[in-house]
């Protein structure tokens, strides 16, 4: 199994969950920027359940040479890349950070799935499950930098999704609403619609055995994107959200 943004709570718990349902993996290679965090983790789950684990450095923001992955084979993809970023007014006019925002979730993102989609198309066989968000339905004024990137990422998904149908590869779209993780960490949620990691994980779980297209972590959040989504511009455009 391939880990995208292992240090992830949602990774971490959909990895556990996985294992816990005694689903058998040769290896699991977690991808990170943050190797001494991932080293935890990866203890963890080496002696919890005598899996064999190894830990790959993968900065975004840096060059990547992909000649460091020929070795890796896989039949399951775990993305959980993402980065919120400033969504201030600051923020929106600060490039460094509207770049690093659309960089890491969707444009330096998009050609590492790419490298592992043309591995997984050779063999005829796998599935790869991004994580997007409902952010990416609507462009709303507090984070519409991110939610474009994950509307670009959404549109991805699907278009790999229909490319590999062929090919006999699965591609899962994850559209999580609120989690309580470390992105979040700080921000006012309202409890009743955020999911906890081990919940978001079993939602998850549960779409991946029934190779969902699609899936939303709480499926209130479904609803409550089809009202979204239906709210004429013309009042949509007033609104504060
Ligand atoms: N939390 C929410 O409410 C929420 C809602 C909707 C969608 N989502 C999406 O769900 C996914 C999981 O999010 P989360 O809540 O678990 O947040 P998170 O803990 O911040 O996870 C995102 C992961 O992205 C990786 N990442 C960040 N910067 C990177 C970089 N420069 N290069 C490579 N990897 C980088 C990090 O993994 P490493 O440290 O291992 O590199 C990080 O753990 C994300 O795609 C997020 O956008 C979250």
């Amino acid at each position: 199994m391939i880990v995208l943004g292992s240090t992830s709570e949602v990774a971490q718990a959909f990895v556990e969950k996985a294992l816990q349902e005694g689903e058998k993996f040769e290896r699991i290679y977690l991808f990170t920027s943050n190797k001494e965090t991932t080293e935890r983790f990866a203890r963890h789950i080496d002696v919890k359940f005598l899996q064999q684990s190894e830990i790959i450095e993968l900065d975004l923001t840096k060059e990547i040479n992909y000649q460091n992955f020929d070795y890796i084979n896989s039949s399951l993809l775990f993305c959980a890349t993402g980065y919120l970023g400033d969504g201030t007014e600051e923020g929106l006019y600060d490039n460094k950070n509207t770049q690093r925002i659309i960089d890491i979730n969707y444009s330096k993102l998009v050609p590492v799935i790419n490298y592992f989609a043309q591995k997984f198309e050779s063999r005829r066989t796998g599935t790869i499950i991004g994580l997007s968000s409902v952010a990416g339905e609507r462009g709303r004024q507090s984070n519409f930098i991110y939610g474009s990137a994950k509307a670009a990422f959404t549109a991805y998904l699907s278009g790999l999704r229909n490319y590999l149908f062929e090919k006999k590869v699965h591609v899962m779209t994850v559209k999580p609403g609120f989690m309580a993780t470390k992105m979040t960490e700080g921000l006012p949620l309202n409890p009743k619609l955020t999911a906890t990691p081990k919940q978001a994980a079993e939602c998850i779980y549960s779409a991946f055995k029934k190779q969902r297209n699609v899936t939303y972590v709480l499926p209130i959040w479904s609803v409550i994107m089809l009202v979204i989504r239906n709210i004429p511009e013309f009042v949509f455009k007033k609104l504060k959200l």
